[in-house]
């Protein structure tokens, strides 16, 4: 089960002073059902046995023909689905993912479209609009090299993850016979990870998303059983927003896994694009342990105190070594690297938190991500923001378009 703890104590005495209330609003607001874009919350509910079986099996048609998964997409339409393919990666895995659209390099896009001669390739493109430059690149690029190569039968390689509402990349996928799925209208991208946009690509390599929406099931109920304030995502959001007022500007979410490495990309994605707006949030940065204790450790340490530290760690890793002439092992070095960071930030009185979870299996995933999406909304909301927009984001994309359109 998923844990959270602050620091010091008195750290959460004096946010619970000072945002009680305001969380269990948050949290009712949440849980209302009538709030905009909240769908994301009764996702581990909502996602029924139908879809479930219906994503399985193009899961099991995708598998039997191809070992490779091109994802396609930016931003909240990739993040999440590469930090879980991260976290639950493998060896030996039938099916890899690959990803695409995710950037505007020439190089990056010429190399995969030179590794997919090697492959037998799928592509699952992902966009909520339809119509985002980047992913729509990389899709006409890659589906220019299936067609090409495939012929007639290039559709059966295709799945498409788009916005209920009309729009371009919907259309075109019932023009051409791909697999759709749907993205709720009431979601939004970075909250999407439990929805088909996270779960299709994720089932299609393998993964258990029976067990992830199970864990964030768990999660949700626990989060019901008593007022917001008193759960871990309310503590959590209530220090962010106490912390917030005492000055605190930058969150640093330090990660002791490598394999955590794309959740941090996914965390900052959530917390920025949710939080930052109207002059308000905190700038999300991310560390790794302990490489980067032999670098920025040194500010986080003794520079200047402008942030807050979450701490996330596991319990158990699924292996293990030792160096000969060691008595400790590499796990046993993680966990005390881990152990002494929070000592010393303790020993300073740096505000740090930490989110321990079980293990980087499906179930704890599913907990974890909900979690992070449940406080960040609640936060939002404390603070005065919209989660849910992301008008500086539409901004650049208005005006990439028009530059380029010239
Ligand atoms: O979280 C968000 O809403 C954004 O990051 C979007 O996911 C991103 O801009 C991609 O948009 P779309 O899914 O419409 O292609």
């Amino acid at each position: 089960m998923l844990r959270f703890e602050a620091g010091a104590q008195e750290l959460l005495t004096k946010a619970k002073e000072n945002f009680k209330e305001s969380a269990d609003r948050a949290g009712e607001k949440l849980f209302s059902g009538t709030a905009a874009m909240t769908g994301f919350v009764t996702l581990p509910e909502t996602m029924t046995d139908e879809l479930i079986c219906r994503i399985e099996a193009a899961a099991d048609e995708i598998r039997a023909v191809c070992d490779t998964l091109v994802v396609v997409g930016i931003g909240g339409s990739y993040l999440g689905v590469s930090a879980c393919d991260r976290m639950l990666k493998k060896d030996g895995q039938s099916l890899e993912l690959l990803y695409a659209g995710y950037s505007l390099s020439a190089s990056h896009h010429r190399r995969l479209i030179e590794k997919l001669d090697k492959c037998e390739p799928a592509i699952c493109v992902i966009s909520k609009s339809g119509s985002t430059m980047e992913s729509s690149m990389a899709f006409s690029l890659l589906r220019d090299y299936v067609e090409k190569r495939f012929g007639k039968k290039s559709a059966e390689r295709f799945i498409v993850i788009a916005g209920e509402q009309d729009n371009p990349l919907k259309t075109e996928a019932m023009e051409r016979g791909y697999r759709l799925f749907s993205l709720p209208e009431n979601v939004g991208g970075r909250y999407s990870i439990l929805s088909a946009a996270g779960l299709v690509p994720l089932a299609m390599a393998g993964y258990d998303i029976r067990a992830m929406l199970k864990g964030a099931r768990e999660l949700k109920s626990r989060l019901e059983a008593v007022p917001f304030s008193e759960t871990p995502c309310g503590e959590y959001a209530m220090i962010r927003n106490h912390l917030y007022n005492e000055g605190k500007r930058v969150e640093v979410f330090s990660l002791t896994e490598d394999e955590m490495h794309e959740m941090g990309q996914w965390l900052a994605q959530l917390f920025g694009e949710s939080e930052g707006k109207c002059g308000h949030g905190f700038f999300p940065a991310c560390v790794h342990y302990s490489t980067d204790l032999h670098a920025v450790g040194q500010f986080l340490e003794e520079g200047s105190r402008v942030f807050l530290e979450t701490l996330l760690t596991v319990d158990e890793r699924s292996e293990d070594i030792s160096a000969p002439g060691f008595c400790y092992s590499y796990n046993d070095s993680i966990a005390a690297a881990a152990e002494a960071v929070w000592h010393v930030r303790k020993a300073k009185n740096t505000p740090i938190v930490r989110v321990t979870i079980g293990s980087l299996c499906e179930e704890c995933i599913g907990e974890l991500l909900y979690f992070f999406e449940m406080a960040c909304a609640a936060g939002c909301y404390m603070m005065g923001v919209n989660p849910f927009d992301q008008p500086g984001v539409e901004a650049y994309k208005k005006e990439i378009r028009a530059l380029l359109c010239k």
